[in-house]
């Protein structure tokens, strides 16, 4: 299905052009000035821009050096009032047409039906969620996933929370050989601990009570294609061995059963914890470690990837846009206050946020809606200078302050960054009690819960 994106501030005429597209099939993305098309560009690319010669913003010609694929859309340039010259100027420039307004609708028709679909088209139904970004961070992981993936290597995706490690998984399935067999992801951290070996490596009838049917486990299920075992490090220590002797024989039993079988899956694991500290708290075996880590691959936080804010938050409006048949659009300010912000959710937070700024704008998400995301919080509070010579005491004290400063207060999110549990940060705040900075950090964030409440968000911004 061609995919056009139509750049004209003369909302009328790109409606009217929108309708004739949807009958020929087409998906439509409509932009109204220079900016937000390259936006767009960067999001999907079109097999077809169909841009008018004069914009708020720029001339639509430009575009054409917005193409930088080597297979760049058709661009038909539409004049309002044509002149020889223009009409030169744009083939010289690589136009693919030159149209007058009114168009001739049917001359439309002919030029979209005359170009085949974009070699991504035709595998689109297959491809999981677009990793978007085109930070010069996000372009080198994605270069590194084209390599891996058709490999058979383990991979270990290490990154933040929220850093979109299973879509960096998923994309390494779908651009595997295996992309037509099942992708399946198990959340390590989230089976029981009774439960999760035989959902790894499913069980016979009768093996325990409760056992009243033969159960293909994860193994089996994913026979052919690939394994993705997410938050890995929270594996029992005790089923880590056995999972190192299915990586290294190949081989596996169902619990209950005296028979081997044969296991043909590739094994992508995440984690966003520091695996080397796991090792040394006893928490990971070495030897799964090394076998996981053939390829390891760092997904970036967000606060890493500059511009990359504006995309991400561009596209998720477009797609609240796109669910309520909605126009709304973010101010300049408002887009600066994202940018500036440290995001420790990462996208996850971004995409939490921009719900959230969707569903309270009317029409224009204003900055002072983002005023509880701290554009405060520069690069600058993300370091903390220890002299030496102080204690690991002290250290931890003035780390576990910046953390919660960091987080706004949110205990439940410091305590993730700090990788303790909730119980231990609450430990260290009762010793920390007669501390000024104690006051001083529930002075400025007074009420702030341990953890966020509100459903489906996880954002201090919420609070
Ligand atoms: N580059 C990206 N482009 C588009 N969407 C993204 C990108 N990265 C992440 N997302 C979106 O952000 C959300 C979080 O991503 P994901 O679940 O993959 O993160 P994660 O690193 O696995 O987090 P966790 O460690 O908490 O499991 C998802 O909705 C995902 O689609
Ligand atoms: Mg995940």
């Amino acid at each position: 299905m061609p995919h056009v994106l139509i750049v004209d501030a003369d909302t009328e005429s790109s409606c009217a052009l929108r309708a004739v597209l949807a009958d020929e099939a087409c998906t439509c993305t409509v932009a109204t000035h220079l900016r937000q098309a390259i936006t767009q560009l960067a999001l999907q690319q079109p097999d077809w821009i169909l841009v008018a010669q004069q914009l708020p913003d720029g001339c639509g010609l430009d575009l054409l050096q917005e193409g930088g694929s080597d297979d760049p859309p058709g661009l038909v340039l539409m004049a309002d009032s044509p002149t020889v010259e223009q009409a030169v100027e744009a083939f010289r420039r690589g136009a693919a047409d030159y149209l007058v307004k009114p168009l001739d609708m049917r001359r439309v028709r002919q030029l979209i039906g005359s170009r085949r679909p974009r070699r991504s088209d035709l595998q689109r139904s297959a491809e999981p969620p677009q990793l978007l970004g085109n930070s010069a961070i996000m372009q080198t992981l994605r270069d590194h996933i084209g390599r891996v993936a058709p490999t058979e290597a383990s991979v270990l995706l290490l990154g933040e929370s929220g850093t979109g490690k299973e879509l960096v998984a998923q994309n390494i399935h779908a651009a595997s050989l295996r992309h037509r067999q099942p992708f399946l992801p198990v959340n390590c951290g989230a089976i029981s601990p009774q439960l999760i070996e035989s959902e790894i490596f499913g069980h016979e009838r009768g093996s325990f009570t409760g056992a009243d049917r033969q159960h293909k486990g994860y193994f089996e299920r994913a026979s052919g294609g690939t394994l993705f075992l997410d938050e890995v490090i929270e594996m029992p220590i005790e089923l880590q061995v056995k999972l190192l002797r299915v990586l290294e024989t190949g081989t596996f039993m169902r619990i209950g059963s005296n028979q081997e079988l044969h296991t043909d899956v590739r094994i992508v694991a995440a984690t966003n914890r520091d695996p080397e500290g796991a090792i040394a708290e006893g928490r990971l075996r070495l030897d799964l470690y090394h076998r996981l880590n053939v390829f390891p691959l760092r997904v970036p936080a967000l606060r890493e990837r500059g511009k990359d804010i504006e995309i991400l938050a561009q596209h998720f409006l477009d797609e609240f846009n796109g669910c309520h048949g909605t126009d709304k659009t973010l101010s300049p300010k408002a887009m600066a206050a994202l940018c500036n912000y440290h995001w420790p959710g990462n996208v996850r937070e971004l995409r939490n946020f921009m719900q959230r700024a969707y569903i309270l704008s009317d029409r224009v998400i204003e900055a002072p809606l983002l005023d509880t995301a701290p554009a405060r919080c520069t690069a600058t509070a993300l370091t903390l200078a220890v002299p030496v010579g102080s204690s690991l005491a002290d250290v931890d004290r003035q780390l576990i302050f910046a953390t919660l400063e960091l987080c706004g207060g949110v205990k439940k999110r410091a305590a993730d960054l700090l990788g303790i549990s909730l119980k231990t940060l609450y430990n260290r705040l009762e010793e920390y009690s007669n501390d000024d900075r104690a006051a001083a950090l529930q002075a400025r964030h007074p009420g702030v819960p341990s953890a966020i409440v509100v459903p489906g968000y996880e954002s201090g911004l919420l609070n």
